[in-house]
């Protein structure tokens, strides 16, 4: 080799190189653990400081998600978690019971939140599509998704795109930020709940 002309001369122009593969992004679904209630709650909470898409504006405890996650599973509700392939979370989905009054036991109020870094990769449907069917093997007759009127783009595309429809719109019910935020109401029937289940939750 000249003296002066080192290894960077071999490399062919920008334009004609290589383009290098990007990652693929691979992730896996199981139900959600205690153990990850830590890092579901680190995800949640960026959101409740960074963010109009929930209206928290506390940060939650670990003591709140341990609650929650109790109730879930006495309730037999999903709780799901995407994870890396070394079992990082990298995002959650739930559903919720709508209201306490046992009348609406066949009907959820579901959630999902990815991390930061997971958003924009394709995830969220997929995610979705999981806690759907765990929805349906719960028995569960409507899915109810209640989200903010504004930064939540991504979480309409992507409710509508599972077949949620949009039920209703509330304006000027939040308040976070110095400004009012409204919330969209999107439901979604499962026609053909596995099996038919008439006991009482409780
Ligand atoms: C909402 C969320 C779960 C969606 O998952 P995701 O994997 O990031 O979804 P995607 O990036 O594939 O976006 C879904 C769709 O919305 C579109 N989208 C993304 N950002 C958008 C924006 N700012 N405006 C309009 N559309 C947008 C995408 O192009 C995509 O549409 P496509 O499928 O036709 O390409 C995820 O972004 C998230 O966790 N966001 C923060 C928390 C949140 O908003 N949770 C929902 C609370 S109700």
């Amino acid at each position: 080799m000249l003296p002066g002309f080192g290894d960077t001369r071999r490399k062919l122009p920008w334009h004609l190189r290589k383009r290098e593969e990007a990652p693929t992004f691979e992730y896996a679904f199981r139900p959600a653990t205690r153990a990850d209630l830590g890092d579901v709650r680190e995800i949640y909470n960026h959101y409740v400081t960074n963010s109009v898409v929930t209206f928290d504006e506390k940060p939650s405890t670990l003591k709140y998600w341990q609650e929650k996650f109790d109730m879930l599973q006495k309730l037999g509700l999903p709780m799901i978690v995407a994870v890396s392939p070394n079992d990082q979370v990298l995002g959650y989905a739930l559903v919720q019971p709508l209201s306490a009054k046992s009348a609406f036991r066949y009907s959820a109020e579901n959630s999902i939140y990815l991390g930061p870094g997971a958003t924009g990769k394709g995830l969220g449907a997929p995610l979705l599509d999981e806690l759907i069917t765990a929805c349906r093997d719960a028995d569960l007759r409507e899915i109810i998704a209640v989200i903010s009127d504004s930064g939540a783009d991504a979480s309409i595309k992507l409710h509508k795109k599972a077949g949620f429809k949009e039920v209703g719109r509330m304006g000027g019910v939040g308040y976070k930020f110095g400004r009012s935020l409204g919330t969209i109401t999107m439901q979604k029937s499962l026609k053909e709940p596995k099996t038919k289940r008439f006991a009482r939750r409780s």
